[in-house]
């Protein structure tokens, strides 16, 4: 059995036999490098829904049976005996650190967990109701004004240094992004404190009175954080890889990744689910909704329903339902009502065709949101925190990039479908062409 397929173009009978290459898991890949040079062709693939984009080693996924592994560890495992810090690390370094190797890890964030005291004055130019992710664009983008001509990205050092600015300072511009719109004085990041406590407490401790965060939601939002810290090549880490392969500024090309979380369809679902649960009120109304969302001809859609790759349920949900389950019996809020309709609309979905038909279950974004709210944080604020996670993973997708063998600047392709050659025609000659 030979390791290519081949391709036959019937209009002119030439063929060519393309490698096919075999990963740890998941589908084979057809190499069609020299598709276009042998044939004179490209591939169609509009939404890269069967294009992989490069070789990976930190995370695989694989929809039809709902697996998430991070380096070969399994989410369901790394959710129940990891932290997220000791995630950021596997998904940087490839293997759990050993405690001294830990240690040393929490020791080089630490040097780092401050920013340049006029980053804070970018803040000001934002509206107190400016949406935090907006801010996060512009200050993340912002960073790169201050590492920048020192920084070689073709040096591994740096590169190193890089990733630990990023994970040490991304907790601070979040957290400033709710000082502002609060109106609150920023806080300084703690060495003492956690990597989770230490956010919670710049988000939530006032000059008047400390902060003392609840066990159970330092833990319940360390879980949260673990589940969203890298999966694969997402939107918005294709966007981060796309820049970097242009050798952008890598702390510009964590803003692009902002930029592209942001969108509902992404990482803005968990907001959307929030809004989305808030505006159903009552488990009476979910069958409007329901029929709202099989209509072709409106444009709502069941946010925090469907997935891209899952197309049975996506893991993460399934742990982070049982957590807010958890949570909300121990805090005993009163985002109960909120989270009874997100299961009942998660039942009544679940037996309705459409979404059978469609393989649309609960994704990441579905429950999230619940738990922020539990834990006391603004719903403008939830694709922050996602953003705040996930740029772990951009991180180490971004390293591993840059040090990949098949390294260059990304550039796809197109079908084009425009005008036919013309000529140019003087103003005073052309008719009303068009309306
Ligand atoms: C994340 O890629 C990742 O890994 C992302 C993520 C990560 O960790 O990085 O997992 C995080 O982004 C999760 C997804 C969050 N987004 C939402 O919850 C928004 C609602 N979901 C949809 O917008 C949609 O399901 C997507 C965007 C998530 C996936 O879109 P696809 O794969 O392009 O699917 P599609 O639009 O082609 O839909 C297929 C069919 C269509 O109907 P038909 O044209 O076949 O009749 O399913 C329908 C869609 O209309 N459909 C939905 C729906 N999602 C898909 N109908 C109603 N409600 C929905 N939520």
């Amino acid at each position: 059995m030979s390791d290519t397929v081949t391709i036959i173009d019937n209009k002119t009978g030439k063929q060519i036999e393309c490698p096919v290459l075999y990963g740890t898991y998941g589908p084979p890949v057809i190499d069609t490098k020299s598709l276009y040079n042998e044939l004179g062709m490209f591939t169609f693939d509009p939404g890269y829904l069967t294009t992989a984009s490069c070789r990976s080693a930190i995370t695989y996924l694989d929809g039809e049976k709902g697996i998430l592994m991070h380096r070969g560890y399994p989410i369901e495992q790394l959710a129940e005996q990891s932290t997220y810090l000791e995630v950021c690390y596997l998904l940087l370094y490839g293997e759990l650190p050993t405690r001294e190797q830990y240690d040393g890890f929490r020791a080089d964030l630490n040097k780092r967990n401050l920013v340049h005291e006029h980053l804070e004055r970018f803040y000001t130019g934002y509206l107190y109701d400016a949406h935090p992710m907006a801010i996060m664009v512009g200050i993340t983008g912002a960073l790169s004004s201050y590492y920048h001509e020192a920084l070689d990205i073709n040096d591994p050092v740096d590169r190193d240094i890089t990733a630990k600015r990023v994970i040490a300072k991304m907790p601070i511009l979040a957290a400033h992004c709710y000082k502002h719109a609060m109106g609150h004085p920023f806080v300084y990041s703690r060495d003492d404190l956690g990597y989770v406590q230490n956010f919670l407490n710049m988000m939530f401790s006032l000059p008047n009175r400390a902060y003392v965060p609840n066990p159970t939601a330092i833990r319940a939002l360390d879980l949260l954080m673990i589940l969203h810290a890298d999966h694969e090549q997402n939107a918005s880490t294709s966007t981060v890889r796309l820049s970097g392969s242009a050798e952008a500024n890598p702390f510009a090309c964590i803003a692009a990744g902002i930029v592209t979380l942001w969108g509902r369809a992404h990482g803005g679902a968990n907001e959307a689910v929030l809004r989305m649960l808030t505006e159903i009120k009552d488990p009476k109304n979910i069958p409007q909704y329901i029929a709202k969302a099989k209509d072709k001809d409106d444009p709502f859609r069941l946010m925090g329903f469907g997935h891209r790759v899952y197309k049975n349920y996506d893991p993460r949900a399934t742990i982070i339902r049982k957590a807010c389950h958890d949570l909300i019996d121990e805090l005993n809020t009163v985002h109960q009502p909120l989270f009874e309709i997100a299961m009942q609309l998660e039942e009544i979905a679940l037996k309705d065709d459409y979404f059978i038909e469609r393989k649309l279950y609960p994704n990441v974004d579905f429950y999230s949101g619940i738990i922020l709210k539990a834990l006391g944080i603004p719903t403008s604020m939830y694709t922050v925190m996602f953003a705040l996670a996930r740029s772990a993973g951009w991180i180490a997708q971004w390293m591993e990039m840059m040090t990949d063998p098949d390294f260059r600047i990304g550039r796809p392709r197109q079908l084009y479908i425009g005008t036919e050659k013309r000529d140019y025609v003087p103003m005073e000659k052309r008719s009303q062409r068009h309306d």
